[in-house]
């Protein structure tokens, strides 16, 4: 089953162009660049509050959206792990619509939190990878994401194919409530569906991020640094190299270094940061400033422009081709996907099924 590939998590890293194609394939229209959202029975131009609730990596999924949501749709976004979620006392008003991130559509904390919020009035969209799953059958809005069966415990194809269902819903949001014409609507779209050809882009660079994982599989800890969008991507990387490969790793946001983490930098710490060029970059460069001046080694992953400016220096690069910054945080997740890939073989540890995690956590 895992064909010419060495563990199943490889193999779903590599289907991602296929899977994420599938995926927006059936959110947008490629004949018009258009968004072609299922029929929905509530208005979503009425929508005055989003919530979004999830775990683990389809909580970073969630991260990025709010960017998304935000930015496009100009709602305002609420968003918490599940496990916390449920324990506070979220403020649910009538109109408000809450969506619930899983792959497996089985997970209990984001079950529970699913139940509380069709008990509060809400409206129930789910966008989940398991058509059958509980959540599923519970929604009043399904979004499914078309990244086929996900074997490796690391959740990696799920993860970009979420992002693709949430790109599509924010465009559509916008669409209807007149914030995004149909010229701006043709763009996104039309950035959208570039995105498998740049993650095939992307995992050309396989052979490099693992002739590089042995200059980060010696590491006690990693720290990832990314501003914006891409500090959801940051804690992904951190969580997908402590899950697979057992090394402490932490995401931060990186203007947040100078708050506290930046005590950690020393010479053993590897930093890996996450910069697409663009308004942002000078900042993070100065951010990387700061960790060179600490004798910190940093692995930048950019592109060619990002590279040429803050390349040197950097114990490792990593290049991206350059993409629209709406699609960057689904393509620099390859590279972070990748790095912990290889880094946990060099280790030799079992990456399909790393020690005391389960698939699918239906225990609180
Ligand atoms: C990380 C990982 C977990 C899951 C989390 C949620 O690689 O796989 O963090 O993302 O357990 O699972 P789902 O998406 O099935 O609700």
């Amino acid at each position: 089953e895992k064909g010419n590939y060495r563990h199943f998590m490889q193999k779903e890293i590599f289907e991602q162009p296929t899977v994420v194609a599938q995926t927006l394939g059936s959110y947008l229209r490629q004949a018009d660049n258009s968004v072609a959202l299922p029929q929905l029975d509530f208005d979503i131009s009425e929508i005055r509050r989003l919530t979004i609730v999830a775990c683990g990596t389809s909580y970073y999924a969630g991260m990025v959206a709010k960017y998304w949501f935000e930015h496009f749709a100009r709602v305002p976004v609420d968003i918490d792990v599940a496990s916390e979620f449920r324990y506070r006392e979220p403020v649910l008003e009538d109109g408000g619509l809450a969506l619930f991130i899983s792959q497996s559509g089985e997970t209990a904390d984001t079950l529970a939190a699913l139940r509380h919020c069709k008990a509060n009035g809400q409206v129930i969209g789910v966008v989940v990878n398991v058509p059958t799953s509980t959540m599923a059958r519970e929604a009043d809005l399904l979004l499914p994401t078309h990244a086929g069966p996900e074997i490796g415990v690391a959740s990696t194809k799920a993860f970009t194919c979420q992002l693709a269902v949430l790109a599509a819903l924010a465009a559509h949001m916008a669409v209807k409530k007149g914030l995004m014409n149909r010229e701006e609507e043709q763009s996104v779209v039309s950035h959208l569906l570039e995105t498998p050809a740049c993650l095939n882009a992307a995992l050309d660079h396989d052979d490099d991020i693992a002739s590089m994982a042995h200059l980060i599989a010696p590491a006690r800890d990693v720290l990832y640094l990314g501003r914006g969008q891409d500090y959801p991507l940051a804690m992904e990387g951190a969580l997908k190299l402590k899950e697979i490969s057992y090394i402490h790793a932490e995401g931060y946001a990186s203007g947040e270094m100078k708050h506290g983490p930046i005590a950690l930098i020393d010479d053993e710490v590897p930093v890996v940061v996450i910069a697409p060029s663009g308004p942002l970059f000078e900042k993070t460069v100065s951010n990387m400033e700061e960790v060179r001046a600490r004798g910190g080694k940093i692995v930048l992953i950019s592109d060619a422009e990002g590279l040429e400016e803050a390349g040197e220096g950097c114990m490792a690069t990593i290049e991206m081709p350059k993409v629209h910054p709406l699609i960057a945080p689904l393509v620099y997740a390859i590279p972070v996907q990748l790095l912990a890939y290889h880094v946990a073989v060099v280790k030799g540890t079992d990456v399909d099924q790393p020690r005391n995690l389960a698939k699918s956590v239906t225990v609180e």
